[in-house]
């Protein structure tokens, strides 16, 4: 199997803006999928804002900038990823778009060697691969918010991945994008979900029962645990929507309670209240 030199990220979202990033900081040829030029546009944006966060603080110098720019091509035709050596996709988190991806995928990639990863939180990733027709090239991948500052990845192998795959995108993840990675089974959740999910559900029904507000339950974490953010103001960054799906993916697989999503989070999702990217959650964001 050949070093990864060209990069695909399918989805330019809060995840796949930080995926296409890094993987453009790193001296990757990225090639970014969004569903329209005016997508591709938003997509853009996102890159570009988090690049200039990163000149001003003084991390990147403005060349650097510009060289990752110049290495990010962005397409609203999975056509044009033929020749792509690793695709990463960083779709809604939802099946029928995933597998619909995906199986896309698996059919456009010229290499038999192509590796496709999901930066799925919380949907089985056999279930992904059983739609692809290469299910032995198919791993998880799952970064976290924001990409660019978070430094763990989860690599998750199913029955059926290969071992050399599993080998190259650690090897990948580690050296080439210099993370840190972790090897979780493939249950929904994996590790770091099956621990969060469960304490962020509780904050909300905490909430929702009134038994504290907002601000104290994010103190009280923030302050007394000294976690960078409380959990609600952590929910709002996730995205609700994607916090929702998540928790639904992980209860329809154990049925356990604790990961249920409470009715106060599905009546914000309903509410269009999803966090911080639409500047109302839990919380407000008016700048
Ligand atoms: N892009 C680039 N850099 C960023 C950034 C972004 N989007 N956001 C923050 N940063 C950088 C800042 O430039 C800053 O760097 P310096 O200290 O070198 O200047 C540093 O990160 C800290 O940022 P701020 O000072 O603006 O704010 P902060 O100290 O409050 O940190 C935070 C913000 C990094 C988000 C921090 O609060 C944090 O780590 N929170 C927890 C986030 C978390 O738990 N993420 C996991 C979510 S779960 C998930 O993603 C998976 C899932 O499946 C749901």
């Amino acid at each position: 199997m050949g070093e990864i030199v060209t990069v695909g990220v399918v989805g330019c979202g809060l995840m796949g803006s930080g995926i296409a990033e890094i993987c453009a900081r790193a001296g990757l040829d990225v090639l970014v999928g969004e569903v329209s030029p005016e997508a591709a546009m938003a997509g853009r944006r996102r890159v570009v804002a988090s690049l200039d966060r990163g000149v001003r603080s003084g991390k990147l110098s403005e060349e650097d900038r510009d060289a990752a720019l110049s290495r990010l091509t962005f397409s609203a035709d999975l056509g044009d990823f033929a020749d792509r050596h690793l695709v990463i996709e960083a779709v809604a988190e939802r099946f029928e778009v995933k597998t619909a991806t995906l199986a896309t995928l698996g059919k456009v990639l010229r290499s038999p060697d192509a590796i496709i990863a999901s930066n799925t939180s919380s949907i089985p990733v056999m279930d992904l691969a059983a739609c692809t027709d290469r299910p032995d090239r198919v791993i998880g991948m799952h970064f976290f918010n924001p990409v660019p500052v978070q430094k763990l990845v989860e690599i998750v192998p199913t029955q059926l991945t290969s071992g050399h795959v599993v080998d190259h995108v650690t090897e990948f993840v580690t050296t080439r994008l210099g993370k840190t990675a972790i090897r979780a089974q493939d249950r929904s959740g994996f590790v770091v979900n099956a621990l969060l999910v469960p304490y962020l559900m509780s904050a909300v029904r905490m909430l929702e029962s009134g038994f504290a507000s907002a601000e104290d339950i994010d103190a009280g974490m923030v302050l007394g645990c000294a976690h960078p953010m409380g959990p609600l103001r952590l929910l709002d960054l996730i995205g609700l929507d994607t916090a929702q799906s998540v928790a639904e993916s992980m209860y329809e697989e154990f049925k356990e309670p604790l990961h249920a999503p409470p009715p106060l989070l599905r009546r914000m999702v309903a509410a269009g209240t999803l966090g911080r990217k639409t500047g109302r959650g839990f919380h407000r964001y008016d700048e």
